[in-house]
């Protein structure tokens, strides 16, 4: 059984900015640690190449569309490369294994009657790439600046038959409550879907004219007309999964994957991810154990706004890790937030997080317990009988441990940061230089030096998900070679007369 996790796959109409690069490193952390407890992971993640908006940005710019997402393609892949993203699998929606499953799908449901083609009059959001209802006038009777231009706009659409699986999507929603998975975590968002799943009305526009939008997938049952960007971008979840629709394909490599958790940002939960996707795959013959759960988290705002191209106030992940460092970088968006919840971006945090846990807290122990032990030892450890502090580290690795399970990311973070902070304390209390004076307080001496190496080799672990080049370069000076896998966080695998290596700085102060 495979552990499955993709994150949402990037708008190519633009470049990305440290909301994307937020949920990357969320979802690898949580692959990582999947990874160092054994499991069999999977990791998607990639781009959304098709729609409206991209068609429109290329013809601004006289390119093709291809050309064009092309060009911001090779942004991300070099942005998830220079981050560590540890993906095992690119999603590309241009590329022809996920057209033909999209197409495969599209024309499932067409067989068995899910769609109808209809044609309406209405207000259309360009931006927003839908039509609207009275539902989504203000208060004032407009539709609000959300939406962008709105144009009335009649034409002819193929329509999916969404409302009619409403009571089973709450039912399931229920069901899952109940059972202790519920279907999106954290669990405090599940009631905010089932209310927009309540007053679920009308049908799904699954289509687009050629004449107004051609960058698409085309249906294959009628050549005029390309599918509705959510279609196509939802179904990469499952046509780069191994997924093959037609009766009677193997779907033995899909099946071991299947289902996945989508780790998501909170606006595209209702109605893509919460509504249409479940239904889309219930429709598709999906049982409802392979309806796939969904980790939500929050966002990044600028000083309280929201990050917006207009106000021209995101955030390059590509220059805070040429500025800072990706191990800055990582930790900070990482750290700095709760899973759901929102925070305020700013650089003076992200410094002011690693000189404060990185350069002083991490790096001062790591440091100080390197120089004590080759000053003092030569860097050779003696493994005394028991140590003080194993208790307390261990206690911290099942929090962390449970955390993890739970997608608490950060909350994880302050498990490995609270045996840091200990040990710290440890060091103080114990004044291993008053110690080395007295050859009375040989073995204790020998004690302290073991306990903090030690103790830093299981922090190594902890940290390997969040910052895994630092963590490398930890291990490297500790030279402890062992695997990097939850089960080495048990105390004391490093051996009676270990020799530790030289002590160098892993993560120097930012000065400002
Ligand atoms: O929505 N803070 O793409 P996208 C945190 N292509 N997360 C943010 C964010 C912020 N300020 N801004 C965006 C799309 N995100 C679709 C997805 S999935 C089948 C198709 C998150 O580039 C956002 O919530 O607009 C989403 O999860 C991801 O970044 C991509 O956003
Ligand atoms: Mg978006």
């Amino acid at each position: 059984m495979t552990f499955f996790i993709t994150t949402a796959i990037d708008y190519t109409n633009g470049v990305p900015h440290i909301g994307h690069a937020y949920e990357k490193v969320l979802t690898d952390a949580i692959a990582r640690y999947r990874r160092m407890k054994g499991e069999e992971v999977f990791f998607l993640t990639g781009v959304d190449q098709h729609g409206q908006k991209v068609q429109q940005s290329a013809q601004k710019q006289g390119v093709a569309p291809s050309e064009f997402v092309a060009g911001l393609t090779e942004k991300f892949l070099a942005l998830w490369k220079k981050l560590d993203i540890s993906y095992d699998r690119w999603a590309a929606t241009t590329e022809p294994v996920h057209k033909r499953c999209v197409q495969a799908m599209l024309q499932l449901l067409w067989d068995n009657g899910d769609f109808y083609k209809a044609r309406q009059t209405g207000h259309y959001s360009v931006r927003q790439e839908q039509f609207l209802t009275d539902k989504e006038r203000g208060p004032d009777g407009e539709f609000g600046p959300e939406w962008g231009d709105v144009v009335v706009i009649e034409e002819e659409n193929y329509y999916f038959k969404l409302a009619r699986h409403r009571q089973w999507l709450l039912d399931l929603i229920d069901a899952r409550s109940a059972a202790g998975r519920p279907f999106v975590v954290p669990e405090f968002r599940v009631a905010e879907l089932r209310n927009a799943v309540e007053k679920l009305a009308g049908d799904l526009c699954i289509s687009r004219p050629k004449s107004r939008l051609e960058w698409g997938i085309e249906l294959p049952f009628d050549s005029d007309f390309v599918t509705y960007v959510w279609f196509d971008a939802l179904s990469n979840y499952v046509s780069f999964a191994g997924y093959d629709p037609a009766p009677g394909a193997d779907q033995s490599l899909f099946r071991s994957r299947w289902p996945a958790i989508h780790v998501i940002g909170k606006d595209i939960m209702i109605p893509p991810h919460g509504i249409y996707w479940p239904i889309m795959l219930k429709a598709c013959g999906f049982a409802d154990d392979d309806i796939p759960s969904l980790l939500v988290h929050g966002w990044w705002n600028i000083s309280g706004a929201k990050m917006s191209k207009s106000l021209g106030n995101s955030v390059d992940p590509d220059v805070l890790a040429d500025t800072f460092g990706v191990a800055a970088t990582r930790y900070y968006l990482l750290s700095d937030i709760a899973i759901g919840r929102d925070a305020d971006f700013s650089e003076e945090r992200l410094i002011q997080r690693y000189n404060g846990d990185l350069a002083n807290s991490l790096g001062n122990l790591l440091n100080r317990s390197l120089s004590m032990a080759k000053r003092y030892r030569e860097g050779a450890l003696r493994k005394p009988e028991s140590s003080p502090l194993a208790g307390f580290v261990s206690d911290k690795v099942a929090d962390y441990g449970r955390r993890m399970d739970a997608f608490e990311t950060q909350a994880a973070l302050e498990s490995a940061w609270e045996i840091i902070v200990r040990c710290n304390a440890y060091v103080e209390e114990t004044a291993p230089w008053k110690l080395a004076k007295d050859p009375a307080s040989a073995d204790k001496l020998d004690e302290v030096l073991y306990t903090l190496a030690e103790a830093l080799r299981v922090i190594s672990i902890l940290i390997t998900p969040f910052i895994p080049a630092s963590a490398d370069a930890i291990r490297l000076q500790l030279a402890w070679d062992g695997p990097v896998h939850m089960d080495q966080c048990g105390w004391g695998a490093l051996a009676d007369g270990h020799r530790l290596g030289d002590p160098v700085p892993v993560f120097p102060r930012i000065e400002t």
